[in-house]
């Protein structure tokens, strides 16, 4: 869904879903703290990404969190609550362009350039079926291939891979690279929930919220520790890291 560039109104319409559970699970955790509904939403939510204001740093709100958090002040009900997310979104600028991408892939470097870090999001442009299916996973090394043609040549001093990410549960994932990186997944004492990388799960390949996934994640945070949230979500975001040289081995660069 990355993949095709959609207007700003459109993508906001399509989001709608996706804004409401976040919405609604910040609310569900406003609704046993003391603290204000804008606060969990910058904690726990990806809004202040998706509005294009970067990472949510915990200390005093950016300028822009700052506007949408007065609109939101103003709101009488939940359902202007969502209406007034979905416009703020609308007239936000795009978020920044990030690193390069290698199709789904991208890449930073961590640890004074010791560590390569993996992001993926949804590139693919196949039409009716996902980008992480078994047909496409040739496609899916190819980028890989390139992207770590591209870390070696300019990164040789990178020594290892990481990730952080719920798709690690999945061997349609998992089997894209060195076995002995998927098998090193454990799950992490703490999770931020500022990115994607629990809230992917609630996505499908469309971009537009999968209905089980969002009632299952309300019913457990309904019911379960707000003082760890990520723990609601049914795939727990996984750490995973392991060397480089099995990366360039397997794609043969
Ligand atoms: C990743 C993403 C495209 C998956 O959406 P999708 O509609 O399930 O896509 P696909 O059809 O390609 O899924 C492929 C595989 O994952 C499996 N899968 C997806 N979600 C699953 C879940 N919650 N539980 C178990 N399996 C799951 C599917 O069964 C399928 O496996 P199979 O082909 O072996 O049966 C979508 O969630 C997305 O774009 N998320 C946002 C990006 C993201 O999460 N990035 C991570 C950043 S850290």
């Amino acid at each position: 869904m990355d993949g095709i560039i959609e207007p700003r109104r459109e993508a906001a319409e399509r989001l709608r879903g996706y804004f409401e559970v976040q919405l609604r699970f910040a609310e569900t955790i406003t609704a046993r703290t003391a603290r204000p509904l804008a606060d969990t939403l910058r904690e726990v939510t990806n809004l202040h990404r998706r509005f294009g204001l970067g990472r949510a740093r915990a200390g005093p709100a950016s300028e822009g969190w700052a506007r949408y958090a007065e609109g939101l002040a103003r709101c009488a009900s939940a359902a202007e609550r969502l209406d007034w997310t979905v416009a703020f979104f609308a007239d936000a600028p795009p978020e920044p362009p990030g690193a390069r991408r290698f199709g789904c892939f991208s890449y930073e470097l961590q640890d004074e350039d010791q560590v390569v870090r993996i992001h993926f999001s949804n590139r693919d442009s196949g039409g009716d079926r996902g980008p992480l299916v078994r047909a496409k996973a040739d496609r899916r090394v190819s980028e890989l291939r390139e992207m770590f043609g591209h870390v070696r040549a300019r990164h040789g001093q990178a020594r290892a891979v990481r990730g952080g990410s719920w798709l690690y549960n999945l061997e349609a994932y998992r089997r894209l690279f060195p076995r002995d990186y998927g098998a090193s997944a454990f799950e992490p004492e703490r999770v931020r929930l500022d990115g994607t990388s629990s809230w992917g799960q609630l996505l499908d390949f469309r971009g537009t919220v999968k209905p089980a996934v969002a009632q299952a994640l309300l019913d457990n945070i309904g019911q379960g520790d707000i003082a760890a949230p990520w723990r609601a979500f049914p795939l727990r975001a996984l750490s995973v890291e392991s060397p480089i040289a099995p990366f360039y081995r397997l794609y043969g660069v």
